[in-house]
Protein backbone atom coordinates (compact mmCIF):
# COMPACT_ATOMS: atom_id res chain seq x y z
CA UNK A 1 0.00 0.00 0.00
CA UNK A 2 1.38 3.38 -0.64
CA UNK A 3 0.04 6.79 0.24
CA UNK A 4 -1.15 7.83 -3.01
CA UNK A 5 -4.37 8.47 -4.04
CA UNK A 6 -6.25 8.97 -7.73
CA UNK A 7 -9.66 10.21 -7.33
CA UNK A 8 -11.01 9.61 -11.20
CA UNK A 9 -13.85 11.72 -12.95
CA UNK A 10 -16.04 11.14 -9.41
CA UNK A 11 -19.52 12.35 -9.82
CA UNK A 12 -21.70 11.93 -6.65
CA UNK A 13 -25.43 13.46 -6.31
CA UNK A 14 -27.64 13.70 -2.81
CA UNK A 15 -30.84 11.95 -3.60
CA UNK A 16 -33.03 14.44 -1.63
CA UNK A 17 -36.92 15.13 -1.24
CA UNK A 18 -36.59 18.49 -3.20
CA UNK A 19 -34.57 16.98 -5.79
CA UNK A 20 -31.29 15.10 -6.38
CA UNK A 21 -28.34 17.66 -5.71
CA UNK A 22 -25.12 17.47 -8.01
CA UNK A 23 -22.92 17.96 -5.34
CA UNK A 24 -19.99 16.77 -7.45
CA UNK A 25 -19.20 16.40 -11.00
CA UNK A 26 -16.31 15.03 -12.90
CA UNK A 27 -13.68 15.31 -10.05
CA UNK A 28 -10.21 14.02 -10.53
CA UNK A 29 -7.28 14.89 -8.58
CA UNK A 30 -4.05 12.87 -7.08
CA UNK A 31 -1.85 13.30 -4.57
CA UNK A 32 1.67 11.91 -4.77
CA UNK A 33 3.06 10.50 -1.29
CA UNK A 34 4.29 12.76 0.84
CA UNK A 35 2.59 15.63 -0.93
CA UNK A 36 0.14 18.00 0.34
CA UNK A 37 -2.32 19.12 -1.58
CA UNK A 38 -4.93 21.87 -0.78
CA UNK A 39 -8.32 21.99 -1.72
CA UNK A 40 -9.96 25.66 -1.78
CA UNK A 41 -13.24 26.80 -2.54
CA UNK A 42 -16.18 28.92 -0.94
CA UNK A 43 -18.73 27.12 1.48
CA UNK A 44 -21.08 24.54 -0.07
CA UNK A 45 -18.46 23.83 -3.14
CA UNK A 46 -18.38 20.44 -2.46
CA UNK A 47 -15.28 19.61 -0.14
CA UNK A 48 -16.37 17.84 2.92
CA UNK A 49 -18.35 15.70 0.67
CA UNK A 50 -15.20 15.25 -1.58
CA UNK A 51 -13.29 14.03 1.52
CA UNK A 52 -15.90 12.03 2.72
CA UNK A 53 -16.65 10.16 -0.56
CA UNK A 54 -12.83 9.32 -0.41
CA UNK A 55 -13.18 7.72 3.18
CA UNK A 56 -16.28 5.97 2.62
CA UNK A 57 -18.22 7.65 5.29
CA UNK A 58 -20.88 9.55 3.53
CA UNK A 59 -24.26 10.45 3.92
CA UNK A 60 -27.03 7.72 3.39
CA UNK A 61 -28.57 9.79 0.81
CA UNK A 62 -25.57 9.93 -1.53
CA UNK A 63 -25.11 7.95 -4.60
CA UNK A 64 -21.77 8.10 -6.65
CA UNK A 65 -22.86 8.28 -10.33
CA UNK A 66 -19.55 7.42 -11.76
CA UNK A 67 -15.55 7.43 -11.30
CA UNK A 68 -13.31 5.84 -9.23
CA UNK A 69 -11.16 6.24 -6.08
CA UNK A 70 -8.46 4.76 -6.04
CA UNK A 71 -5.86 4.46 -3.08
CA UNK A 72 -2.71 2.48 -3.00
CA UNK A 73 -4.10 -0.63 -5.10
CA UNK A 74 -7.13 -0.25 -3.17
CA UNK A 75 -10.44 0.53 -5.50
CA UNK A 76 -12.40 2.62 -2.56
CA UNK A 77 -15.56 2.37 -4.39
CA UNK A 78 -15.74 -1.08 -5.24
CA UNK A 79 -14.15 -2.33 -1.98
CA UNK A 80 -16.36 -4.15 0.94
CA UNK A 81 -16.66 -2.08 3.66
CA UNK A 82 -14.79 -4.14 5.86
CA UNK A 83 -11.92 -3.45 3.57
CA UNK A 84 -12.48 0.50 3.65
CA UNK A 85 -12.72 0.11 7.30
CA UNK A 86 -9.05 -1.91 7.90
CA UNK A 87 -7.84 1.07 5.83
CA UNK A 88 -9.48 3.50 7.60
CA UNK A 89 -7.47 4.15 11.00
CA UNK A 90 -4.11 2.73 9.59
CA UNK A 91 -3.53 3.89 6.31
CA UNK A 92 -6.02 6.49 6.11
CA UNK A 93 -7.05 9.29 8.73
CA UNK A 94 -9.33 11.51 8.81
CA UNK A 95 -9.57 15.26 10.73
CA UNK A 96 -13.70 15.87 10.47
CA UNK A 97 -14.73 19.58 10.70
CA UNK A 98 -16.63 18.76 13.72
CA UNK A 99 -14.29 17.35 16.86
CA UNK A 100 -16.51 16.85 19.36
CA UNK A 101 -18.92 14.50 16.59
CA UNK A 102 -15.55 12.58 16.19
CA UNK A 103 -14.68 11.75 19.58
CA UNK A 104 -16.42 8.88 21.49
CA UNK A 105 -18.22 11.15 24.55
CA UNK A 106 -18.05 8.22 27.25
CA UNK A 107 -14.74 7.10 27.16
CA UNK A 108 -11.40 9.27 28.66
CA UNK A 109 -9.40 10.62 25.34
CA UNK A 110 -6.43 8.73 26.33
CA UNK A 111 -8.04 5.62 26.00
CA UNK A 112 -9.49 6.41 23.04
CA UNK A 113 -5.95 6.54 21.66
CA UNK A 114 -5.08 3.84 23.18
CA UNK A 115 -7.73 1.86 21.23
CA UNK A 116 -6.53 3.51 17.90
CA UNK A 117 -2.89 2.17 18.77
CA UNK A 118 -4.59 -1.47 19.75
CA UNK A 119 -6.35 -2.26 16.49
CA UNK A 120 -3.78 -0.13 14.22
CA UNK A 121 -0.28 -0.41 15.34
CA UNK A 122 2.20 -2.47 16.69
CA UNK A 123 2.02 -1.33 20.20
CA UNK A 124 2.45 -3.59 22.95
CA UNK A 125 -0.19 -3.06 25.86
CA UNK A 126 2.41 -1.80 28.26
CA UNK A 127 3.70 1.01 25.72
CA UNK A 128 0.05 2.08 25.35
CA UNK A 129 -0.46 4.48 27.56
CA UNK A 130 3.18 6.10 26.88
CA UNK A 131 2.29 6.24 23.21
CA UNK A 132 -0.92 7.71 24.12
CA UNK A 133 0.83 10.66 26.34
CA UNK A 134 2.81 11.25 24.19
CA UNK A 135 0.52 11.80 20.81
CA UNK A 136 -0.90 14.30 23.29
CA UNK A 137 1.90 15.57 23.74
CA UNK A 138 2.61 15.81 20.28
CA UNK A 139 -0.20 18.58 19.61
CA UNK A 140 0.83 21.07 22.28
CA UNK A 141 -1.97 19.44 25.10
CA UNK A 142 -0.50 20.73 27.92
CA UNK A 143 -0.32 18.64 30.64
CA UNK A 144 -0.39 15.32 29.00
CA UNK A 145 -0.92 12.91 31.66
CA UNK A 146 -3.49 14.50 33.41
CA UNK A 147 -5.36 15.33 30.10
CA UNK A 148 -5.19 11.45 29.19
CA UNK A 149 -8.12 11.05 32.25
CA UNK A 150 -10.41 13.70 30.87
CA UNK A 151 -13.58 12.98 28.66
CA UNK A 152 -14.06 15.22 25.88
CA UNK A 153 -16.97 17.06 27.62
CA UNK A 154 -14.60 18.57 30.30
CA UNK A 155 -11.78 19.79 27.09
CA UNK A 156 -12.21 22.59 25.35
CA UNK A 157 -13.89 23.03 21.12
CA UNK A 158 -9.92 23.51 20.36
CA UNK A 159 -8.31 21.05 23.23
CA UNK A 160 -11.21 18.66 21.42
CA UNK A 161 -10.22 19.18 18.15
CA UNK A 162 -6.11 18.97 19.18
CA UNK A 163 -7.22 15.26 20.48
CA UNK A 164 -8.41 14.36 17.16
CA UNK A 165 -5.45 15.24 15.62
CA UNK A 166 -3.54 13.75 17.96
CA UNK A 167 -5.68 10.39 17.14
CA UNK A 168 -5.56 11.18 13.47
CA UNK A 169 -1.87 11.09 13.02
CA UNK A 170 -1.13 8.38 16.18
CA UNK A 171 -0.52 5.56 13.86
CA UNK A 172 1.14 7.30 10.86
CA UNK A 173 -1.21 6.78 8.44
CA UNK A 174 -0.08 7.47 4.70
CA UNK A 175 -2.50 9.36 3.84
CA UNK A 176 -3.95 11.88 6.03
CA UNK A 177 -7.90 13.98 5.01
CA UNK A 178 -8.06 16.99 7.31
CA UNK A 179 -10.89 19.10 6.47
CA UNK A 180 -10.57 22.70 8.25
CA UNK A 181 -8.02 21.31 11.08
CA UNK A 182 -7.21 24.03 12.42
CA UNK A 183 -10.07 26.21 12.18
CA UNK A 184 -10.67 27.80 15.80
CA UNK A 185 -7.44 26.88 16.91
CA UNK A 186 -5.33 29.95 17.95
CA UNK A 187 -2.54 31.08 15.79
CA UNK A 188 -0.07 29.42 17.41
CA UNK A 189 -1.22 26.49 17.92
CA UNK A 190 -2.05 26.21 14.29
CA UNK A 191 1.22 26.32 13.13
CA UNK A 192 2.53 23.69 15.83
CA UNK A 193 -0.04 21.28 14.12
CA UNK A 194 0.65 22.53 10.88
CA UNK A 195 4.32 21.84 10.91
CA UNK A 196 3.46 18.93 12.29
CA UNK A 197 1.22 17.92 9.25
CA UNK A 198 4.05 19.18 7.05
CA UNK A 199 7.24 17.22 8.93
CA UNK A 200 5.31 13.95 8.90
CA UNK A 201 4.89 14.87 5.30
CA UNK A 202 8.62 15.05 4.44
CA UNK A 203 9.72 12.43 6.88
CA UNK A 204 7.20 9.80 6.80
CA UNK A 205 6.05 10.68 3.34
CA UNK A 206 2.49 10.98 4.35
CA UNK A 207 0.23 12.66 1.61
CA UNK A 208 -2.16 15.06 2.67
CA UNK A 209 -5.73 16.13 1.82
CA UNK A 210 -5.70 19.79 2.84
CA UNK A 211 -9.24 21.48 2.71
CA UNK A 212 -9.12 24.53 3.91
CA UNK A 213 -10.36 28.12 3.39
CA UNK A 214 -7.45 29.68 4.47
CA UNK A 215 -5.60 30.37 1.22
CA UNK A 216 -2.55 32.09 3.32
CA UNK A 217 -2.50 28.88 5.05
CA UNK A 218 -2.49 26.75 2.41
CA UNK A 219 0.01 29.41 0.36
CA UNK A 220 2.32 28.52 3.16
CA UNK A 221 1.74 24.77 3.29
CA UNK A 222 0.61 23.20 0.62
CA UNK A 223 2.37 21.83 -2.56
CA UNK A 224 -0.49 21.90 -5.12
CA UNK A 225 -4.08 23.36 -4.73
CA UNK A 226 -6.79 22.63 -6.44
CA UNK A 227 -9.71 25.35 -6.54
CA UNK A 228 -13.31 23.79 -6.27
CA UNK A 229 -16.76 25.21 -7.37
CA UNK A 230 -20.35 24.49 -7.24
CA UNK A 231 -18.81 20.58 -7.06
CA UNK A 232 -16.41 20.78 -9.86
CA UNK A 233 -12.02 21.16 -9.50
CA UNK A 234 -11.88 24.34 -11.77
CA UNK A 235 -8.24 24.82 -11.54
CA UNK A 236 -5.03 22.70 -10.56
CA UNK A 237 -1.69 24.13 -10.02
CA UNK A 238 1.90 24.50 -7.77
CA UNK A 239 1.05 26.79 -5.10
CA UNK A 240 3.70 29.62 -7.05
CA UNK A 241 1.89 29.22 -10.01
CA UNK A 242 -1.64 28.81 -8.68
CA UNK A 243 -1.04 32.03 -6.55
CA UNK A 244 0.88 33.93 -8.69
CA UNK A 245 -0.46 33.25 -12.47
CA UNK A 246 -4.36 32.20 -11.55
CA UNK A 247 -5.83 31.35 -14.64
CA UNK A 248 -9.23 30.71 -13.75
CA UNK A 249 -11.84 33.42 -13.29
CA UNK A 250 -13.17 32.21 -10.01
CA UNK A 251 -9.56 31.86 -8.84
CA UNK A 252 -8.59 34.88 -9.70
CA UNK A 253 -11.25 36.25 -8.08
CA UNK A 254 -10.79 34.10 -5.12
CA UNK A 255 -7.74 35.56 -4.76
CA UNK A 256 -8.47 39.18 -6.05
CA UNK A 257 -10.96 39.34 -3.16
CA UNK A 258 -8.07 38.12 -0.32
CA UNK A 259 -6.51 41.58 0.48
CA UNK A 260 -4.18 40.00 2.73
CA UNK A 261 -2.82 36.56 3.84
CA UNK A 262 -4.84 36.31 6.33
CA UNK A 263 -7.93 36.40 4.85
CA UNK A 264 -10.41 33.69 4.58
CA UNK A 265 -12.91 32.95 1.57
CA UNK A 266 -15.60 32.48 4.14
CA UNK A 267 -14.95 35.78 5.23
CA UNK A 268 -14.91 37.61 2.22
CA UNK A 269 -18.25 39.04 0.32
CA UNK A 270 -16.49 40.03 -2.88
CA UNK A 271 -16.99 37.34 -5.01
CA UNK A 272 -20.10 38.41 -7.21
CA UNK A 273 -23.25 36.24 -7.51
CA UNK A 274 -23.90 33.03 -5.69
CA UNK A 275 -23.20 29.16 -6.00
CA UNK A 276 -25.59 27.61 -8.71
CA UNK A 277 -28.28 25.58 -6.84
CA UNK A 278 -27.22 22.09 -7.28
CA UNK A 279 -30.68 20.73 -8.03
CA UNK A 280 -31.15 22.73 -10.85
CA UNK A 281 -30.03 21.80 -14.37
CA UNK A 282 -26.08 23.54 -14.95
CA UNK A 283 -24.52 24.56 -17.84
CA UNK A 284 -21.26 22.83 -18.62
CA UNK A 285 -19.20 25.35 -16.71
CA UNK A 286 -20.77 26.02 -13.29
CA UNK A 287 -19.42 29.59 -13.00
CA UNK A 288 -20.36 31.00 -16.15
CA UNK A 289 -23.34 32.75 -14.77
CA UNK A 290 -21.25 34.86 -12.36
CA UNK A 291 -18.40 35.12 -15.08
CA UNK A 292 -17.61 38.30 -16.77
CA UNK A 293 -15.32 36.39 -19.30
CA UNK A 294 -18.08 33.99 -20.36
CA UNK A 295 -18.86 33.11 -24.42
CA UNK A 296 -21.31 30.74 -25.83
CA UNK A 297 -19.07 27.73 -25.54
CA UNK A 298 -19.09 27.58 -21.59
CA UNK A 299 -22.42 25.97 -21.94
CA UNK A 300 -21.42 23.16 -24.15
CA UNK A 301 -20.19 20.06 -22.68
CA UNK A 302 -17.69 18.72 -22.67
CA UNK A 303 -15.70 21.39 -20.61
CA UNK A 304 -12.08 20.75 -21.30
CA UNK A 305 -9.40 20.95 -19.14
CA UNK A 306 -6.81 23.26 -20.51
CA UNK A 307 -3.10 22.77 -19.63
CA UNK A 308 -1.51 26.33 -19.06
CA UNK A 309 2.00 25.14 -18.51
CA UNK A 310 3.33 22.30 -16.70
CA UNK A 311 1.80 20.97 -13.52
CA UNK A 312 -1.24 23.88 -14.39
CA UNK A 313 -4.53 22.72 -15.43
CA UNK A 314 -7.78 24.78 -15.63
CA UNK A 315 -11.07 24.03 -16.37
CA UNK A 316 -12.15 27.30 -18.86
CA UNK A 317 -13.38 27.94 -22.42
CA UNK A 318 -11.39 31.33 -21.98
CA UNK A 319 -8.56 30.72 -19.32
CA UNK A 320 -6.40 34.11 -19.00
N1 LIG B 1 -26.41 14.96 3.04
C1 LIG B 1 -26.63 15.88 2.12
N2 LIG B 1 -27.81 15.95 1.47
C2 LIG B 1 -28.02 16.90 0.52
N3 LIG B 1 -27.10 17.81 0.12
C3 LIG B 1 -25.92 17.78 0.72
C4 LIG B 1 -25.61 16.82 1.76
N4 LIG B 1 -24.33 17.05 2.17
C5 LIG B 1 -23.88 18.09 1.44
N5 LIG B 1 -24.81 18.52 0.58
C6 LIG B 1 -24.67 19.62 -0.39
O1 LIG B 1 -23.50 19.40 -1.13
C7 LIG B 1 -22.87 20.66 -1.40
C8 LIG B 1 -21.43 20.65 -0.95
O2 LIG B 1 -21.38 20.61 0.47
P1 LIG B 1 -20.00 20.55 1.28
O3 LIG B 1 -19.12 19.52 0.68
O4 LIG B 1 -20.37 20.38 2.70
O5 LIG B 1 -19.37 21.99 1.03
P2 LIG B 1 -18.02 22.59 1.61
O6 LIG B 1 -17.20 22.93 0.41
O7 LIG B 1 -18.42 23.82 2.35
O8 LIG B 1 -17.39 21.57 2.48
C9 LIG B 1 -23.70 21.72 -0.74
O9 LIG B 1 -24.59 22.27 -1.70
C10 LIG B 1 -24.47 20.95 0.30
O10 LIG B 1 -25.70 21.56 0.58
MG1 LIG C 1 -16.96 21.63 4.49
Amino acid sequence: MTGQLQIDRLSLVFRTRHGAVRALEDVSLSIERGEILGVVGESGSGKSVLAYAVIGLQDPAAEVLGGRILFGGLDMLAASEQARADVRGRELAMIFQSPRTALNPIRKVGRQIEDILRQHANVSSGELRRHAINALARVRIPDPERRYHAYPFELSGGMCQRVMIAMALACSPFLLIADEPTTGLDVTTQAVIMDLIRDLSRSARMSTLLITHDLGLAGEYCDRIAVMHAGHVVEVASVEKLLDHPAHPYTQQLLGATPTPQSTIEGLTAIPGQLPDLRHDLPACRFSARCARRVAACEERPLPWVSIGPDHLVRCQVPL
